[in-house]
């Protein structure tokens, strides 16, 4: 067996096929340098290939997810991926696939489907036993916190993985009931990762792409998942696999490169900007960074609008003159809440000048609660809160706001804009739109400043943020000093460098360029079995062991 090889093996230089300076050539290994294989330079074939695609260029589109945002059905809940597929379907029409949110009795499960403009929303209940297994279970209680760095909380039960894999294939099963041929499947996030293989093992062969909203881990993380080898290398049935960000990318192919070219079956064989194309075993991927993004002049304009709301008003109000200091953040250990209010502590501690004279709100919507890491987060978060307003607080001021409540995207559009400071601290977060949509909200003539964790997918652009390490919590305490005291000059100047990073690659984009790279994907010729790469166990033998339960019918 040969060794991992090192990731300093993949040498990125600019691509001379093409004017276009974001584009780069990959070499992995030197060994597989692409323009010594002619014929296999896919961009190139891309590209010519295109003009005849163009019946295929009009296909239908059809997105899965876990999360699907009917409109009029808790369409208040805005998590990222919902944000980002909302007007990317709204774009091209289609149909968005996935769970109705609703866990029904054994015998109660529906799917149901509602058209509303140009999209057709295929939703689907779960029993008790699936969303237990599926979505608390592996999804949430293995895969989150493995995938957000975080060993210490995974909790695997072998279950939880059969649970997985069955509502996956419940998933596919209502997938194959309304696709056509030409239909491009589009699948998201972590819940979802076996799907294509579940299609191509039914025949399908359409063109499938998948998209990871949140971070991949490097190899030496991702190993610790448990069975990873029976999951992780079902990514290889998709067409095009997208990241947030190349190191992400590079996560991925050093992985596979541990995990296939032991046994000599990668072949790396062409790169552009930030794709990849890797063939295993005959199946060819793209795998590439599609940075997502929002729609900022939509959002600044709800943002504009809002700072004269009722709600908008009386916080502004009740802040008495007040600076505002904002997080928003869906309940999660993922968010650094708790390092954050530490780091609040601090401030407060370092700079009794401000003491008295700002107000830090922090919105948290609970989310998860049937998780136990999520309560137990819930219950110290509130310590802390009533605890740092304990020890600062007056009769007339208390230092922090801290609620539970979920609020419309037009209130934190209005909310954000009022806001000095938006503070974004995560521990890890594969972008992190809350980002983006402070740094939209913002008056350009008078705009607030963003402190932004370095170790969000968003950071890697917005360099003009005011960076910290979130487990520092002197740093973050000196990042909100110096954002409250910071000039109008400086504030417009950074203001000014950040909007033009959102608006540059924004949702339309991220959309644009993943579907693009999807479309001029060949799709799949037959089924490709991994039972060939080694002696490890493959896909077939993960099926053969799980039984359908009840509450799915397929
Ligand atoms: O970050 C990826 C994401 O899918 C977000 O869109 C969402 O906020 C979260 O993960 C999932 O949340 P939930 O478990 O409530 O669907």
């Amino acid at each position: 067996m040969s060794a991992l090889p090192p990731i300093a093996d993949i040498t990125v230089r600019p691509c001379p096929l093409c004017a276009n300076s974001r584009h780069q050539l990959t070499v992995l290994n030197g060994s597989e340098h692409p323009y010594s294989r002619k014929g296999n330079f896919s961009t190139i074939n891309r590209r010519n290939r295109l003009p005849m695609l163009r019946g295929s260029l009009l296909a239908r589109l059809v997105v899965v997810s876990n999360r699907v945002s009917v409109p009029g059905e808790g369409s208040t809940r805005a998590g990222g991926l919902e944000v980002a597929l909302r007007p990317a379907l709204q774009k091209n029409g289609g149909v968005w696939l996935g769970w109705s949110g609703k866990v029904a009795p054994a015998g109660k499960l529906e799917t149901r489907f509602i058209r509303y403009k140009n999209i057709e929303y295929v939703i689907t209940d779960l029993s008790k036993g699936d969303f237990e297994e599926y979505y608390s279970g592996f999804a949430n209680r293995v895969l989150w916190p493995i995938l957000h760095y975080r060993l210490d909380l995974a909790e695997f039960a072998r279950r939880d993985l059969s649970g997985y894999f069955r509502v996956n294939n419940h998933f596919a099963a209502e997938v194959e009931k309304i696709i056509e041929r030409d239909d491009l499947i589009w699948v998201h996030d972590y819940h979802l990762m076996p799907i294509a293989d579940a299609l191509r093992r039914r025949g399908h062969s359409n063109r499938i792409g998948f998209f990871l909203h949140v971070p991949l881990p490097p190899p030496e993380i991702l190993t610790s998942l448990p069975n990873h080898e029976q999951l992780i290398p079902l990514l290889m049935q998709y067409d095009v696999v997208g990241f947030q960000t190349d190191g992400d990318v590079q996560n991925f192919v050093r992985y596979l490169i541990s995990e296939f070219d032991q046994m000599r079956k990668t072949r790396m064989f062409e790169s552009a900007g930030r794709h990849v194309t890797l063939k295993v075993n005959g199946q060819e991927t793209l795998i590439g960074s599609f940075p997502v993004g929002i729609e900022p002049r939509t959002f600044a304009r709800l943002a504009r609008h809002n700072e004269q709301s009722p709600l908008v008003r009386d916080l502004v109000a009740s802040l008495g003159g007040r600076n505002l200091v904002i997080g928003v953040d869906r309940l999660d250990y993922s968010k650094g809440l708790i390092q954050r209010l530490d780091a609040f502590d601090v401030f407060l501690a370092n700079h009794s000048e401000w003491l008295g004279k700002l107000t830090y709100l922090q919105i948290t919507p609970t989310n998860r609660a049937e998780i136990p890491e999520y309560s137990e987060l819930q219950e110290a978060l509130e310590s802390a809160a009533g605890r740092i307003n304990g020890k600062y607080g007056e009769v007339s001021w208390t230092p922090i706001r801290y609620v539970n409540r979920v609020y419309s995207r037009s209130v934190l559009a209005g909310l954000y804009r009022m806001a000095r400071v938006g503070l974004v601290t995560p521990l890890r977060d594969g972008m992190n739109l809350v980002a983006k949509e402070y740094v939209a909200a913002q008056s350009p003539d008078d705009p607030g400043v963003l402190i932004l964790s370095r170790f969000t997918g968003a950071a890697i652009k917005l360099r003009s943020a005011l960076l910290v390490n979130p487990y520092d919590a002197e740093s973050v305490a000196s990042a909100l000093a110096q954002a409250l005291a910071m000039p109008l000059e400086e504030r417009r100047a950074r203001h000014k460098a950040l909007h033009a990073e959102v608006c540059e690659y924004d949702v339309n984009q991220w959309q644009g360029e993943f579907l693009s790279a999807l479309r001029a994907a060949s799709g799949s010729e037959t089924y490709q079995s991994h039972a060939s790469i080694g002696e490890r166990p493959t896909p077939d033998t993960i099926g053969a062991r799980i039984a359908p339960s009840a509450g799915v019918q397929n």
